[in-house]
C-alpha cells in the first residue's frame, strides 16, 4: 500500500434535534480535534443553513473509520460524498478541523463558492474548486515562514534600538561622573 494521503468531501444536513441543541457545534468541534490530532486527519468544516460540507485528509484506514463514525452520527443525516481521492501529501496539516460557521462569518473571505451555499448540486469540480481556495487561504493565515521563522527587525529598528542602549551607558556614565564631582566637592568642604 503506498502511503499517499486520502481525503474525501461530503456535504450532510443537521437534523432538527441537533440543530436545537445547544452544544452540538462545540461537541463537534472538541471531538474531531481530539480525534483528528490523534489519528493525524485534518481538514475543515463548513456550516450554513442547515447543512454541513466536510474535507477530511489522512491515512486511508483513518479516513474510512471517521467516515464509518459520521454515517452512525445522528446529529446529521442524508450524507453524500461529493469527491474523494488521494494526493500526495495533506494539504491542511495544521488544521486538525478548522470549522468555520458560515452564517457568522464573511463567506467570501473563504470562497466564492460558499456564498450561496448549496453543496448537494455540487459535482467534484465545485469541490475541488473549494479546495484549491481554501490552500490558498490556509496559506495566507498559516504562512510556513511566519510559523517557524520570527520576523526581521526592520533595519530603522535596530539603530533605533541601537542608539537607545548607548544612551543608557552615556546617562550611566553621565550620574557616575556628577556622583564623584559632588564626592570629592564635599571631602573638600569637611577638610576645609
Ligand atoms: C458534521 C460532523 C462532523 C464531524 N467531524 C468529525 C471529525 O472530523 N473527527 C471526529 O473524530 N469526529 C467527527 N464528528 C463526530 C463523529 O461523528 C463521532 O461522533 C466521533 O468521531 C465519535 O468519536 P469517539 O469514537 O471517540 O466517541 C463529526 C460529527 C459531525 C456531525
Amino acid at each position: 500500500m503506498s502511503e499517499s494521503t486520502h481525503y474525501l468531501v461530503y456535504t450532510s444536513r443537521i437534523t432538527p434535534k441537533a440543530s436545537f441543541q445547544t452544544n452540538t457545534f462545540t461537541d463537534i468541534l472538541a471531538k474531531s480535534n481530539h480525534n483528528n490530532n490523534m489519528a493525524n486527519i485534518s481538514g475543515f468544516l463548513f456550516f450554513k443553513k442547515g447543512k454541513f460540507l466536510q474535507y477530511i485528509e489522512g491515512n486511508h484506514q483513518a479516513i474510512i473509520s471517521l467516515y464509518e463514525k459520521l454515517e452512525q452520527d445522528k446529529r446529521h443525516k442524508a450524507l453524500k460524498i461529493i469527491v474523494s481521492g488521494t494526493r500526495p501529501a495533506p494539504i491542511f496539516g495544521q488544521w486538525a478541523m478548522h470549522c468555520i460557521d458560515l452564517g457568522n462569518s464573511e463567506s467570501g473571505v473563504f470562497s466564492e463558492l460558499v456564498e450561496d451555499f448549496a453543496p448537494y448540486q455540487w459535482g467534484a469540480g465545485e469541490a475541488l474548486q473549494l479546495i484549491s481556495d481554501m490552500q490558498r487561504y490556509y496559506h495566507q493565515h498559516h504562512p510556513a515562514s511566519e510559523m517557524f521563522a520570527p520576523k526581521p527587525v526592520p533595519y530603522w529598528q535596530m539603530l533605533g534600538r541601537a542608539i537607545a542602549k548607548r544612551h543608557r551607558v552615556f546617562l550611566l556614565l553621565e550620574g557616575l561622573i556628577v556622583l564623584l564631582l559632588m564626592l570629592s566637592y564635599m571631602a573638600w568642604k569637611l577638610r576645609g
